[in-house]
């Protein structure tokens, strides 16, 4: 099966990318599930009801989230309704919503766990034992596992891919809003990229109005941040994963601009 993955979709520039390119990318690419991050789609960061449901309606079928899950408070009202939308699992016991979520595609299940990383980031549980914890109940359901770690630091991301090789069928980053070109599959079968990119304004920073970090580099003083406008950039990953074994047999990177 193939799985499109996108990364960290940010505003309504990015919001019109998905809209625009998403259909033909499913139709061209055969796509059978696509996974997106939605923690920047709202303004402000965050997502809002309307915002996940234009996202589904526009082909997402799961939407996962990281640092900025409660921007918005909508989100506790998408965790209660049970949407197909998740937060990194290694939130404390009792957190509103779930790390994972199963999908179904080609009438398989995949499971997809949602990870944040700890370094420059919240110092949330460990990222390492949460996922052990969750996969101890997934591998039971299913042998497709597909994990999105939404982390800062390229060690931690690298440290993740190696620490689950061969457990589940991929590990990808999202976070940094870069996409790193260093795509492979792992010997265990897991795909792994350290970030798959943003899908956003292109000519800005990080998704942000270019002057206003420039600004705030040079001078130190807080600016509000402000979406880009101009041009905006498709990023994400494709993986092709055998679904006899569950195991990577391609990993690709998607690039529109
Ligand atoms: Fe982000
Ligand atoms: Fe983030």
């Amino acid at each position: 099966m193939k799985v499109l993955a996108i990364g960290d979709i940010v505003g309504n520039p990015g919001r019109e990318m998905v809209k625009n390119f998403l259909d033909k990318v499913i139709k061209d690419l055969e796509v059978d599930l696509c996974i997106a991050n939605g923690e920047n789609s709202a303004v402000g960061n965050g997502i809002t009801r309307a915002i996940a449901n234009e996202l589904f309606d526009a082909g997402v079928d799961v939407i996962t989230l990281g640092n900025h899950v409660w921007s918005k408070k909508d989100v506790f009202r998408l965790f209660e309704e049970k949407a197909k939308i998740i937060r990194p699992a290694n939130y404390p016991p009792g957190t509103p919503g779930a790390g994972y979520v199963i999908a179904y595609a080609k009438k398989q299940k995949v499971a997809v766990i949602n990870l944040s990383g700890r370094v420059y980031l919240e110092n949330l549980d460990c990222p390492f034992r949460a996922v052990d914890n969750e996969l101890k109940a997934l591998s039971k359901i299913t042998n497709i596992i597909i994990v999105e770690f939404h982390a800062e630091a390229t060690s931690e991301k690298v440290a993740m891919g190696w620490y689950l090789d061969g457990k589940v069928s991929a590990v990808y980053g999202t976070h940094t809003h870069i996409q790193t070109a260093d795509e492979r599959i792992l010997p265990g079968g897991t795909g792994y990229i350290t970030d798959i990119g943003m899908t956003g304004p292109y000519n800005s920073i990080l998704g942000v109005k270019k002057e206003i970090i420039i600004n705030r580099f040079i001078s130190h003083l807080p600016e509000k941040f402000e979406i880009a406008d101009g041009p905006a950039q498709f990023n994400g990953i494709i993986l092709e994963i055998d679904e006899s074994t569950g195991k990577t047999t391609s990993i690709n990177r998607l690039i529109i601009k």
